[in-house]
């Protein structure tokens, strides 16, 4: 949906004498490398995506504020000074948490509103449709009521919180941070742990990035997310017995070898190996990037997949047959699932002249394995939350 449908249906719904909304975008993200260590306070390597949520909203004179999406059936009005109330499991409650936790910082939202959401990332895809919502609501809401304070480093922070708090989930701050600091055409290398960040330009000659969506439902995977993050903090605790650990992000490979059988379940002593390899993978991903060896990139991704199909036991049937698939296309540099897994993307390197090839033989032979049809997107690497 460009923004004059969105702007046609916004007026259809609500009518056009209150006057013209303001129109906000947030992307969708996708993550190079770096996977499962935001929350262990290591290092992420997301970019942007060209997709994403639009926002159109308008303030009004009463005193309610009416919530609608083009992609969801489930509209509500809510009066001011019950917005902090959580609306059964209906995708309402992103913005609502978003509005909550301005409460928390002071900044309220005093007057009627009129929002209309439209997104075009898919959802359950592991893509960050639940923080580019977020971060869209949020974005409008420190522009009207908070006068711009927070700056966007704030502002994601506050989104994390809000699907903390009020969604429930335990995420980290990758997602929000992405799509709220993201420049077109860069990734950004975050340290999760100190939140600096640098925005490192996407150089992909001859490349394309490609997103294959496995269209499998990922029902389990908040619990499961939850879990492997229960192993974390576990592993942190044993490896206290040996010396003082904050977070495995801190250690290196060869401090984490040294004390690693202080932990002493085998399940989880494998989780900490994810975390503390991957991490060292995301430091030297980048380092390749900027050597513009590419080569290398890839086979960081390929061995970031291993990780968390092996170690870190995230990724199934799906996300691992279209990986292997992917691999068995001349031209494919790299290819590796992306975001919490038990479903949703994989992320592949490949040749431009490779991606049709990629898109025929991997969706073809996926279907024919897995019964589930797949779906592509060669990335546009996008602009972070803006007004339009
Ligand atoms: C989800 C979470 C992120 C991050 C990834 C795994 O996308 O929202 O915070 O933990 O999973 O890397």
């Amino acid at each position: 949906m460009n923004t004059e449908s969105l702007l046609k249906e916004f007026y259809k719904r609500y009518g056009e004498t209150g006057g013209k909304p303001g129109i906000f975008f947030s992307p969708g993200r996708v993550n190079l490398i770096g996977e499962h260590t935001d929350y262990n306070g290591g290092y992420v390597f997301p970019c942007a995506l060209s997709y994403g949520t639009y926002l159109a909203a308008r303030i009004t004179g009463t005193k309610s504020v009416k919530f609608a999406s083009v992609n969801f059936y489930f509209t509500t009005e809510i009066p001011l000074g019950t917005l902090t109330k959580k609306v059964g499991s209906e995708w309402v409650n992103y913005p609502l948490g978003i509005i909550d936790e301005f409460n928390k910082v002071g900044i309220e939202v005093n007057q009627g509103i009129e929002f209309l959401f439209s997104g075009n990332v898919p959802n359950d895809s592991g893509l960050s449709s639940s923080a580019s919502i977020e971060t869209v609501t949020g974005f409008f809401i420190n522009k009207v009521f908070g006068n711009s304070q927070l700056n966007l480093v704030e502002l994601a922070k506050l989104c994390q919180r809000a699907e903390n708090n009020f969604v429930g989930v335990n995420c980290g701050i990758m997602d929000q941070f992405a799509v709220s600091v993201e420049k077109v055409n860069h990734a950004i290398f975050l340290n999760c742990d100190t939140l600096d960040y640098e925005l490192v330009p996407l150089k992909l000659e001859g490349l394309k990035i490609i997103i294959s969506n496995t269209n499998k439902k990922r029902q389990l995977a908040n619990s499961k997310y939850n879990e492997r993050r229960g192993e974390c903090e576990q592993a942190v605790e044993n490896l206290n017995k040996a010396r003082p650990v904050k977070n495995l992000g801190e250690l290196s490979l060869s401090e984490f070898e040294e004390i690693a059988n202080f932990i002493s379940s085998d399940i989880v002593r494998k989780r900490a190996r994810h975390v503390v390899s991957e991490d060292q993978r995301c430091v030297d991903a980048v380092d390749a990037l900027k050597a513009e060896n590419m080569v290398r990139f890839g086979e960081l991704m390929n061995d970031s997949h291993d990780s968390l199909k092996d170690d870190y036991e995230v990724t199934g049937v799906e996300l691992d047959t279209l990986v292997e698939e992917a691999r068995k296309i001349e031209g494919v540099l790299g290819s590796r699932m992306t975001g919490a897994g038990f479903g949703g993307c994989t992320v592949s390197l490949v040749k431009e002249e490779a991606v049709d090839a990629f898109i025929e033989q991997v969706g073809k032979n996926y279907e024919q394995k897995t019964g589930l049809k797949p779906e592509f997107y060669v990335a546009d690497v996008g602009d972070g939350v803006r007004e339009l």
